[in-house]
C-alpha cells in the first residue's frame, strides 16, 4: 500500500472565517465558538486576519454531524484531538480515530436504535401509564432493578 504523504499546511490555500462559513453551512459565530472549546484552530496572517487550512471543512464537517447525533462537544473535542497539529491530517489519521470513536458511536446507535423500536412500549419507569405496563411492569416490580427505564436502560432484566 502506498504510504500516504502528509501534507504540510499550504498558506496559499488557507481559507477565510467567511470562506469556512460560506462552504461549510455554519454561522461565522459558530466557527469561533469552535475556535474558543479548542476544536478547530487558526492562525493569523501578515495582515493579523484568522486563517484556516483547508482540512478544518472536514473537522467542521464532522463537528456538525456528530452534534446532531447529541454527541456533547467534550466527546467530539476528545475526537478531534487526536487529529495530528501542523499538518493535514491523511486517511490514516482519521481511521485512526473513527476506530477511537466507533465504539462510542456503536453504543449510541444501539441506545437510539432501542428507543427508536420500544418508545411505544412500556420501557420500566415506574409511570404505569402506557397499555402494556400491566404486562411487562406489573405494580412496577421494575424498580427491584434500579431507578429510570429499567427495560430500556437494562434490557436483558
Ligand atoms: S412505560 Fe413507564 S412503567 Fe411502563
Amino acid at each position: 500500500m502506498a504510504t500516504e504523504k502528509s501534507e504540510k499546511i499550504d498558506p496559499q490555500r488557507a481559507l477565510s472565517v467567511g470562506e469556512v462559513a460560506e462552504r461549510s453551512g455554519v454561522a461565522v459565530s459558530a466557527i469561533h465558538f469552535y475556535e474558543k472549546k479548542g476544536l478547530i484552530r487558526s492562525w493569523r496572517n501578515n495582515g493579523n486576519q484568522r486563517r484556516y487550512s483547508r482540512d478544518v471543512l472536514r473537522r467542521v464537517a464532522v463537528i456538525k454531524v456528530a452534534q446532531r447525533t447529541g454527541i456533547p462537544l467534550a466527546e467530539i473535542g476528545a475526537a478531534l484531538a487526536t487529529l495530528p497539529e501542523g499538518r493535514t491530517p491523511n486517511t490514516r489519521d482519521w481511521r485512526k480515530l473513527s476506530a477511537k470513536w466507533k465504539q462510542d458511536l456503536d453504543h449510541r446507535i444501539q441506545q437510539l436504535t432501542l428507543l427508536r423500536e420500544h418508545l411505544s412500549e412500556c420501557i420500566g419507569c415506574g409511570c404505569l401509564s402506557v397499555s402494556d405496563c400491566p404486562l411487562r411492569n406489573p405494580d412496577d416490580i421494575a424498580r427491584e432493578y434500579g431507578p429510570g427505564a429499567v427495560l430500556f436502560e437494562q434490557p436483558d432484566t
